[in-house]
């Protein structure tokens, strides 16, 4: 007799991304909370779910304003009723148009630059439609990607470009992305002070030079989840936290029962002398994400549950073509697998990176604590 939850599930057809909503609500809770405490405004990076009902909850538990990584989730999220969105990825001339049509329509717009080049090309831009578009300089306080270094000269001449050409200078903001690299509290909490010692450094160098930087903002899932102080920082982003996944595990910033999002899958066949099951979940719904490869702990393409999501110790999806998973056990192969299960048997699978997996599905199926299922878009595209 199957159970409510069971009967609802057979009821998709896999696979399917299924998130978990008393697992999601715990995670929004569990970072405002932690946001509350340290008394800096929170606004989550929409990017991981680029959905809706998940951007209301996240804001209906204290978040203000957004963080994207696209001016068409911009779009969207305005036209939910989202005014103040930060779109965190440095502006290029093509999309400065559509930057103009979102504030022009009353979005609080702010967009991000790192070079002199870069800025000079907003306030061209800006001046010709007289729009003072509001932007913050990204800083790079880890390396790892893009952003100008707290103490480099090119700073204060972005500042001064922007000023100059009439835009207004909306802060600072960095994400020490090399974050995911560590796993332990004590390297986390160092990185995490080194992103708020940088971002505010840089802060103080443009009030210095008699520049406004209001904003301080900051952060990454671990970063976030692992700052001891956040003094002279004005606000945090974070995404994946939101649904976490086993990268995150890996990092040790959530445990299994935290991930909240799983991939439904089916098994579709064995090969039982070598001990696998092949599953209906391959690449394609999983993503080509094999973040934990180089992790404390490989997780293949991903850790298998049961259909009720209890985790199967040791069994993962080692591998993984289009539409085929491989499901096989850890260390001694299970050659008794067919029997442990038969084709047909539903199974869960948790990913290793939220953000990737879920941009595989045109929509996320909502799981209540009930076992009923709510069909919920996701955006997708530029
Ligand atoms: C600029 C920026 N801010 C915040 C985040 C959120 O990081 P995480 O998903 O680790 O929470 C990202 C993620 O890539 C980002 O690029």
């Amino acid at each position: 007799m199957p159970t409510p939850l069971q009967a609802s599930l057979a009821t998709l057809d896999t696979p399917a991304a299924l998130v978990d909503l008393p697992r999601m609500q715990h995670n929004i809770e569990r970072m405002q909370a932690r946001m509350n405490s340290l008394s800096k405004r929170f606004r989550p990076h929409v990017k991981t779910t680029k959905c809706t009902p998940i951007v209301r909850a996240q804001l209906a538990a204290g978040a203000q304003g957004i963080t994207v990584s696209t001016l068409k989730e911009a779009e969207q999220f305005f036209a939910d009723g989202v005014t103040d969105i930060l779109y965190a990825v440095g502006m290029a001339q093509h999309r400065l148009p559509q930057a103009l049509a979102l504030r022009r329509k009353g979005c609080e717009l702010k967009i991000i630059t790192d070079s002199v080049a870069s800025a000079g090309v907003i306030a061209e831009f800006g001046r010709m439609h007289e729009e003072a578009f509001e932007v913050w300089i990204e800083i790079d306080t880890d390396g790892h990607r893009s952003g100008i270094k707290p103490e480099e000269a090119a700073l204060l001449e972005v500042g001064h470009a922007l000023l100059a050409g009439g835009m207004r200078l909306g802060g600072v903001l960095t994400h020490a992305g090399s974050s995911y690299e560590l796993d332990t509290p004590e390297a986390l909490a160092a990185m995490a002070e080194q992103e708020r010692a940088g971002c505010v450094r840089a802060a103080e160098r443009l009030r210095a030079a008699g520049l406004p930087c209001p904003v301080v903002s900051v952060g990454s899932t671990p970063t976030a989840l692992s700052a001891q102080q956040l003094d002279g920082v004005t606000e945090v982003r974070a995404g994946v936290y939101v649904l976490f996944d086993l990268v995150m595990k890996n990092i040790g910033v959530c445990a299994a029962p935290e991930i909240a999002l799983s991939v439904l899958t089916t098994v579709i066949g064995h090969q039982a002398d070598k001990g696998w099951a092949i599953v209906d979940a391959g690449w394609m719904a999983m993503s080509r994400d094999r973040g934990t490869q180089k992790q404390k702990r490989d997780y293949g393409y991903g850790q298998a549950c049961s259909v009720d999501g209890q985790v199967l110790e040791g069994y993962v999806l080692s591998g993984a073509n289009q539409e085929h998973g491989i499901l096989s056990r850890e260390g001694t192969p299970d050659t008794d697998i067919a029997a442990r299960l038969p084709v047909g048997t539903q199974l869960r699978i948790l990913p290793n990176h939220a953000c990737a997996t879920g941009a595989q599905f045109p929509e996320y199926h909502a799981l209540s604590h009930d076992g009923t299922l709510t069909t919920w878009r996701r955006l997708h595209g530029w």
